[in-house]
């Protein structure tokens, strides 16, 4: 896909499993990376990783639920590149909270600043630029959780994707007019460090319901996103793509 190569994509949670499969994958391309996490050490790796490949990638530490923080680093990715054609809001938090009434004030919170304000102020952001190249592609990480009202998240980690999904619809229509499609992915089970905890027994009983019988790769979520990332998704917009090995059909 070399209609891909020089085009600079900023991903969020890029340090994380999900995360790195996607910089890994657009950077084999010849995109240029804008990596942000707020954890700098696995920044760095994929760095290392990265230059080792033959790729270019900037890291910028942030945390996604600060205006502040992606103002930062929407100016540091402009300032490395010049241009933001790409933005993958990633950055993700799933806290395993048992008891469906008694959710902390605090974890709300965060939940839905990480999940949903984060990718608000990052499309707010990197929209200016987009709109002033006349293209851009932004996708949204979503999950089958905010479709499904989830079995294994808390309800309130299923309610920030829910409206994380709906808000991509908005944002479709808002930046069609400038050029720009928004899309998301709904992944099912992802064997990712926020999977790897989850009980097996969970695990298991869902992973029977599903057809293809097994959980997904976080490879298989960045072919998803290249796709959607490129030029021939460019009739493609305010869609959410199912990514679950046939656990939902909708
Ligand atoms: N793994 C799954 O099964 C699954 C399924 C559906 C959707 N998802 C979604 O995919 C995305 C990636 O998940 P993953 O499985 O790779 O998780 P992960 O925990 O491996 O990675 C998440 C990354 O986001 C970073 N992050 C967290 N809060 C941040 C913040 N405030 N600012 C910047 N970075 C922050 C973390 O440091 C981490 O590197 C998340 O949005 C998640 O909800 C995951």
């Amino acid at each position: 896909m070399r209609e891909l190569e020089g085009k600079v994509a900023l991903v969020t949670g890029a340090g994380g499993g999900i995360g790195r499969a996607i910089c890994r994958k657009l950077s084999s391309l010849g995109v240029l990376i804008a990596a942000v996490d707020n954890r700098m050490e696995p920044l760095q790796n994929l760095f290392e990783e990265i230059n080792y490949h033959g790729g270019k990638a900037t890291m910028l530490v942030g945390d996604v639920s600060s205006r502040y923080d992606v103002n930062f680093v929407i100016s540091g990715c402009l300032r490395a590149y010049g241009r933001l054609d790409i933005l993958i809001n990633n950055a993700g938090i799933n806290p395993t909270t048992p008891q469906w009434d008694s959710i902390p004030e605090k974890e709300w919170d965060d939940v839905f600043a990480v999940n949903l304000k984060g990718p608000y102020y990052c499309m707010c952001g990197a929209s200016t630029p987009m709109k002033d190249a006349k293209w851009g592609r932004i996708i949204n990480i979503g999950s089958i959780a905010g479709k499904t009202g989830g079995l294994l998240s808390g309800l309130h980690y299923c309610a920030s994707k829910a409206a994380l999904m709906c808000l991509t619809k908005n944002f479709a229509r808002i930046l069609a007019p400038h050029g720009i499609t928004v899309n998301a992915v709904a992944p099912g089970i992802i064997e990712t460090d926020m999977t790897r905890s989850w009980p097996e027994d969970g695990k298991n009983s869902y992973l029977k319901e599903n057809p293809l019988g097994r959980m997904g790769s976080a490879d298989e979520v960045a072919h998803a996103v290249t796709y959607l990332a490129s030029p021939a998704a460019g009739y493609v917009t305010g869609e959410i793509m199912d990514i679950n090995g046939g656990q939902l059909m909708d």
